[in-house]
């Protein structure tokens, strides 16, 4: 049995917000960047010190302002639009919600969204997030310390599916696949491919290729959609849920049964005992 950790009432407000996220993203076209605001705000997680992750303290403008998130502000003040209209929301529901909306709108899996997160305004320190400059070993260092693994890695760098890189933003220029709109596999067809010269192949894209581990996965998505969205769906939502324990309401449910079987038999076998007992 799985105990929702807010109230029905919030539940609600998520079911509002959520309208709102799909018109917003769909009338402006932001799903690539309202999806790299939710990467970004949970890819500084250190499962370690347990600390960063999806907990809304990118909208610091200390943390905005890091490198890594140039552009970002756009999307953070995309999203002021709709706390406006549901003011109880925390801002860490908010921003994961919008990339679940995103990769949604685009045609991409269902994702699984456990609402709950609690607003933090402590930000991690600079440089959590992976350099695109840099091979595989550098994405493992970055994605290991969130608690994530290689398959992780490959099928979340399907997000490049959407969107664009921007000169002004990360100093790269070009879209990934041809439809940078669409959630689909092309990110990685054209990956294996070796004359789409017009799109772009980041330094950490070819690191996926040419690492055995990484191209097992590369050429699994690239000729099965189905096993990309079903991975990308579940590592997404790892993602959007590190260092928050949405089942422990259930834990607690579940103790609760464990400890009500156990008292139960205690006073059957004293019932029995006593019977035996008395006659
Ligand atoms: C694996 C390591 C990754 C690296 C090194 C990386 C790097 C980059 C860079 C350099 C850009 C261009 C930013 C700009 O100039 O606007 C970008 C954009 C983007 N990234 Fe990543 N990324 C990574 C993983 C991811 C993941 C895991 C996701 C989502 C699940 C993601 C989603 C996006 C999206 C949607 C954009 C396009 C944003 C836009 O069009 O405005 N990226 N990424």
């Amino acid at each position: 049995m799985l105990k929702p950790l807010v109230d029905p009432e919030y539940l609600k407000e998520i079911e509002k917000a959520r309208r709102d996220l799909r018109a917003l993203i769909f009338n402006k076209k932001c799903a690539p960047i309202m999806l790299r605001l939710a990467w970004h705000s949970a890819g500084t997680y250190d499962v370690k010190t347990k600390t960063g992750g999806p907990y809304g303290s990118i909208r610091n403008e200390q943390e905005l302002n890091h490198a890594a998130n140039m552009g970002l502000k756009i999307a953070v003040d995309l999203c002021e639009e709709v706390k406006a209209k549901h003011p109880k929301i925390s801002y860490a529901d908010l921003y994961q919600l919008a990339g679940v909306v995103a990769v949604e709108v685009t045609g991409g899996p269902t994702i699984d969204f456990t609402p709950g997160r609690k607003d933090s305004l402590e930000s991690p320190p600079e440089g959590r997030l992976p350099d695109a400059k840099q091979g595989a070993s550098h994405l493992r260092e970055v994605f290991y310390r969130m608690g994530l693994n290689d398959r992780d890695i490959v099928a979340l760098s399907g997000g490049h599916t959407l969107g664009k890189a921007h000169k002004e933003r990360s100093g790269f220029e070009g879209q990934w696949t041809r439809e940078p709109l669409k959630f689909d596999n092309s990110y990685f067809v054209e990956l294996l491919k070796a004359d789409s010269k017009d799109l772009l192949k980041l330094p950490s894209d070819k690191a996926l290729v040419e690492d055995p581990a990484f191209r097992v996965y590369v050429e699994l998505y690239a000729k099965d959609e189905d096993a990309f969205f079903r991975d990308y769906a579940s590592s997404h939502k790892k993602l959007s849920e590190l260092g928050f324990i949405p089942n422990n309401g259930s834990i607690l449910v579940k103790g609760a049964i464990g400890f009500a079987i156990a008292s139960t038999v205690v006073i059957i076998g004293y019932l029995l005992e006593l019977s035996r007992k008395t006659n």
